[in-house]
């Protein structure tokens, strides 16, 4: 089993490069299935996660030709399967964005049938708004015995009106992928509007889609009858861009984000600001600076342009060494999110959980210590404590990490910070938690 050793208390310095977007990989990837032509994608980040997609549309009769680590080109055409076939259980069942397939092989075939998938273990993760909008589509959805199946009534899709009843990016996303080839006009309501929905937005249209108002609250659709190859290049991470800052503003030190766009990362850096970490943008990059003390602040999550849950974890971490009372409220998901406090506490931070508010009593340090990631961002948070800490930090659990940040010890080790990656004989498997 991998481990990280964290050597911790050392400044941050030097420039970290970007990788593409998990979360817009993780879409864009079964959205391909509606192609028919070569799709090249670049961009994409080298994650367990994109890796475990690639090999699922492999399995299904897609060509997947590796042209370099971040392109890949892939050509849906001959894909015959309409369900995935029991080999591929295993792999749908530990990512949270295998259920974008069931919106593509609808689109696509006009029948799906897939396990329920897996992703972050932080509460119950509901997925009623997916199967409002698919069967309001035209689609009979049916959840039993940890599958779904969804079938077409009159063997294709149907664009109809659909309004959300609860923000979510995974239903957007699913809706959107089915509607492109819905016959008619498919208008979603109360939709998310994270970079990513845009960045899929803008993949599908320029495969020959025809998707507008990505970005805002309304998303409309006229459907095409099929989409063509092309060529598409995805967003940079916003929350890996955004763990680097965390990481700079916990241990110290003075960095380059580079190979980002700015404007996604307004809310973290705003809030940055506020904790008395300077942050000044530049085109594509950011210049992160700390040599002060912390201040501390309150943090609440929302939907985009809210401040990103995906990194509340990584900021509880960095306000445990600021002075005062900082308090963290979760609103997104359930107090299931703060599972890694018990871990950041055995560090020596001081915080107290209450429904969904985590307040953290800011010390003057914390030291190294033996801890487990919960899950991706859990695990982030960890790696960020760790350098911040005085003394030895041991990560364990660290597959969930690299399943959403692309060489995540590389790219620390490269801003001085002394951690590696060490491997130790396996213990029986926990389970999967990411995204
Ligand atoms: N929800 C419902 N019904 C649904 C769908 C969602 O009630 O049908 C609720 C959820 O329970 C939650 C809220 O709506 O309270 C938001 O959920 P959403 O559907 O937006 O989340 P998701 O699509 O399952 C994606 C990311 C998560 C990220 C959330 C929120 C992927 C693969 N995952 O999840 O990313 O936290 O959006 O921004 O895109 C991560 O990258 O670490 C990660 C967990």
């Amino acid at each position: 089993m991998e481990k990280y050793v964290i050597h911790g208390g050392k400044p941050l310095h030097g420039e970290v490069e970007i990788s593409g977007a998990k979360n817009a990989a993780v879409a864009i990837i079964p959205a391909a299935l509606m192609v028919h032509g070569v799709c090249r994608l670049e961009n994409l980040p080298e994650i367990s996660d994109t890796d475990t997609l690639l090999r699922i549309l492999t399995y299904l009769g897609a060509k997947v030709n590796m042209i370099n680590r971040s392109t890949v080109e892939l050509d849906c055409t001959h894909v015959q399967m309409d369900l995935i076939p029991d080999q591929m259980w295993d792999m749908t069942r530990r990512i949270r964005a295998s259920y974008y397939l069931i919106g593509a092989m609808l689109g696509r075939f006009g029948r799906a049938r897939t396990t329920m998938p897996g992703g972050c273990n932080f509460g119950i993760r509901p997925i009623d708004q997916h199967i409002k909008g698919l069967t309001a589509l035209g689609a009979d959805v049916t959840l039993s015995g940890g599958f779904i199946c969804a079938n077409a009534r009159d063997g294709h899709l149907h664009g109809r009106t659909i309004y959300l009843d609860k923000v979510s990016v995974g239903a957007t996303i699913n809706i959107m992928i089915a509607a492109v080839t819905a016959e008619g006009r498919t208008v979603i309501e109360n939709v998310a509007r994270e970079p990513h929905i845009v960045d899929l937005a803008n993949f599908l249209n320029s495969m020959g889609a025809d998707v507008r108002g990505a970005g805002t609250d309304v998303i409309k659709i006229r459907g095409v009858k099929q989409l063509h190859g092309g060529s598409y290049a995805l967003i940079p991470d916003q929350i890996e861009a955004g763990t680097y800052m965390a990481a700079v503003a916990a241990a110290g030190g003075s960095i380059r984000v580079s190979n980002i766009i700015p404007k996604h990362l307004e809310g973290i850096s705003s809030k940055l600001q506020e904790m008395n970490v300077e942050v000044e943008e530049g085109d594509d990059y950011v210049l992160v600076r700390r040599d002060g003390p912390l201040h501390n602040a309150n943090i609440k999550t929302k939907p985009y342009p809210g401040f990103p849950t995906d990194m509340q974890p990584q900021m509880t971490a960095v306000l445990c060494c600021a002075p005062g009372v900082s308090v963290v409220t979760e609103a997104v998901w359930s107090s299931g999110r703060f599972k890694y406090v018990a871990e950041l506490n055995k560090m020596g931070a001081h915080i107290e959980v209450e429904d969904q508010s985590a307040f953290i009593q800011g010390v003057d340090s914390l030291t190294g210590a033996t801890v487990r990631a919960c899950d991706l961002r859990a695990g982030a948070a960890m790696v960020i404590a760790g350098l911040a800490a005085q003394g030895v930090t041991q990560i364990e659990d660290v597959l969930y990490i690299e399943r959403g940040y692309q060489d995540i010890v590389g790219k620390f080790r490269a801003l001085g910070a002394d951690i590696r990656c060490i491997d130790e004989p396996e213990e029986p498997a926990r389970g999967w938690n990411a995204g």
